[in-house]
């Protein structure tokens, strides 16, 4: 992917500023989808959208958050440990196997929109949670607890080569 796709630490904390700016009652770890989607462009120039993620730099046990037709999308390289922790279970209230949810188990690709109301979950060492309302999901992406109805959605994706995937493509 190219480099200006890429929302490291410092873009992903503007990407979120950017998006509340002018709601100040929410929080920059709390901004809401919703109002982010408002923004974005049409649904027709969404469904074309794809994003090509380099993910040679992503190291064991980091993620990165990419930017795919306007919403976050986290990369996760796991460790051996995080993919031990969610291969034999089917997660909670929304049950399905890591292994329906993945390509390859060492890479975790999910949609960084709570299922709840839109927030943007916080990454844990056990998964994510989320701070609008404490949803937790696991390192599958998966619902746990909370009042977010659903897993965190998996995007369309494929891997081309070792090093590079292409979100908004299967
Ligand atoms: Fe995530 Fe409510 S928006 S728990």
């Amino acid at each position: 992917m190219s480099d200006s796709n890429v929302l490291d630490n410092a873009d992903r904390r503007n990407f979120l500023g950017n998006a509340t700016a002018g709601v100040a009652a929410v929080g920059a770890a709390a901004a809401c989808w919703p109002f982010i989607s408002s923004m974005n462009p049409s649904s027709d120039t969404l469904e074309k959208a794809s994003t090509e993620v380099n993910i040679s730099g992503i190291a064991v046990g980091q993620s990165q958050t990419v930017s795919w037709g306007g919403k976050p999308v986290f990369v996760v390289h796991r460790t051996p440990e995080q993919i031990a922790s969610v291969k034999n279970s089917q997660g909670g209230k929304e049950p399905q196997a890591d292994s329906e949810r993945t390509k390859q188990p060492e890479w975790l690709v999910v949609v960084g929109v709570c299922t709840h109301m839109g927030c943007i979950p916080s990454r844990t060492e056990e998964g994510w949670l989320c701070p609008c309302h404490g949803s937790l999901y696991d390192n599958s992406g998966r619902i746990l607890h909370g009042p977010a109805p659903k897993n965190l959605a998996v995007p369309p994706y494929k891997f081309v080569s070792n090093d590079k995937i292409i979100i908004g493509e299967a």
